[in-house]
């Protein structure tokens, strides 16, 4: 799918704007606090209804204004699609398909779009808990059944810690905690045998992107950590999982909760395996944050077999020229329309005799089309 063009109206620093885009690259050149990721939020807020930034409306619409209007027509298999967008102070939102008023529900995976920008590097940096977020949410939306344990798994998780909880220095504590222990340990052992076929797909994409821009010097791998020690007899991931919860009961019952499970495991993002949250510099850090993001739209596209719009701020900053250069060459053979933002001067990002699509220069909330 691609988008044809975007009209802003009072969006953010924008007055009046319509951007026609490119089907493969598009680069947004300018200085910082000029619109360029407002415009990237304005095309996503169209195709989803949703910001990657804020979830008040209200702060989108240009200050003195009060209201925003967005358009735009998006091509799809299924043909050509005109969608706007309106929003008025308090809370007035319409949403229109062909002319016709949809709920926000139905907007919301109408148009698969991917955004990445700086805050994802977050996935590699931080805690597990961002990284099992990363997973469940590809997964979800990748498979219905993935949903359904998940959150199955969870509702279990939850009963049994309240028993925990309430119940621990009670007789019957041992007996109330056992009925949860099965459906927490078969549950348990669904999702985490779903999460390692799921990394082990997106590990796959992943890699590729490391190839395109560093040969084989970098490779990339994901390994799933899992708290149940399984030593990679997953056959028997249930009986494991039950014996050594088990084992963990004394120490439940000190802390309060539950102690093993896939509610804390995590997984390993690993540069030439070495951990890359300890030993790759910010701008490996950031492609392997990318190749996760990458990893997810071939997933999304496999699954639905519309290639998703990717938007992606500010991704230069970090990399040395010929890394840009690969970047930029990977991106165009994927073939998926890709609206770039960029602080880095043209001719920092490629060798003049390279096209990378249409080039946008972006001024105090203004936008031109530049020859490159
Ligand atoms: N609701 C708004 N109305 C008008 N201007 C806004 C609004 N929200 C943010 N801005 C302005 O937009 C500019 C930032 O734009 P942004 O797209 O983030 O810049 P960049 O080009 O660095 O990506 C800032 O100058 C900010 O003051
Ligand atoms: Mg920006």
């Amino acid at each position: 799918m691609f988008l044809e063009y975007i009209s802003l109206q009072n969006f953010r620093n924008y007055r009046q704007q319509e951007v026609s885009f490119n089907t493969a690259l598009n680069l947004l050149v300018g200085e910082n606090a000029q619109g360029k990721t407002n415009l990237l939020e304005a095309v996503y807020y169209l195709l989803t209804c949703r910001s990657f930034r804020t979830e008040t409306d209200r702060e989108m619409a240009a200050w003195e204004s009060g209201s925003f209007y967005l358009k735009g027509a998006v091509q799809q298999q299924a043909g050509r699609k005109l969608a706007e967008i309106g929003f008025q102070t308090p809370s007035k939102l319409q949403i229109k398909i062909n002319g016709a008023v949809v709920q926000k529900r139905s907007h919301l995976f109408r148009f698969p779009v991917v955004f990445f920008g700086p805050d994802d590097l977050c996935l590699v940096k931080e805690g597990p808990a961002i990284r099992r977020r990363y997973l469940d949410l590809v997964g979800s939306r990748a498979e219905p059944q993935y949903y359904r344990i998940l959150k199955d798994y969870h509702r279990v998780l939850r009963q049994r810690n309240r028993v925990i909880k309430e119940k621990r220095f009670t007789v019957s504590f041992k007996k109330n905690l056992e009925i949860w222990n099965e459906p927490l340990v078969g549950l348990g052992s669904k999702l985490i045998k779903q999460r390692i076929s799921l990394l082990n797909r997106l590990g796959v994409w992943c890699k590729e992107l490391f190839f395109n821009l560093y040969s084989k010097s970098q490779v990339l791998t994901l390994q799933y950590m899992c708290t149940v020690d399984h030593h990679g007899d997953l056959d028997n991931l249930a009986g494991h999982f039950y014996r050594q919860l088990c084992l963990k009961q004394a120490e439940e019952e000190i802390r309060g909760y539950t102690l093993l499970g896939p509610h804390l495991d995590d997984f390993n993002i690993s540069l030439n395996h070495r951990l890359a949250k300890v030993y790759s510099s910010q701008g490996q850090q950031r492609v392997a944050a990318l190749a996760l993001k990458i990893g997810e739209i071939q997933l999304l596209e496999f699954i639905s077999q519309e290639k998703p719009v990717l938007l992606l701020d500010d991704v230069f900053s970090e990399l040395d020229f010929e890394r840009r250069g690969q970047l930029l060459n990977f991106l165009k053979n994927k073939g998926m329309q890709t609206v770039i933002t960029t602080v880095v001067p043209l001719e920092q990002l490629l060798p003049s005799r390279d096209n990378p699509g249409r080039i946008f220069s972006v001024r105090e909330g203004r936008v031109v089309e530049t020859a490159p």
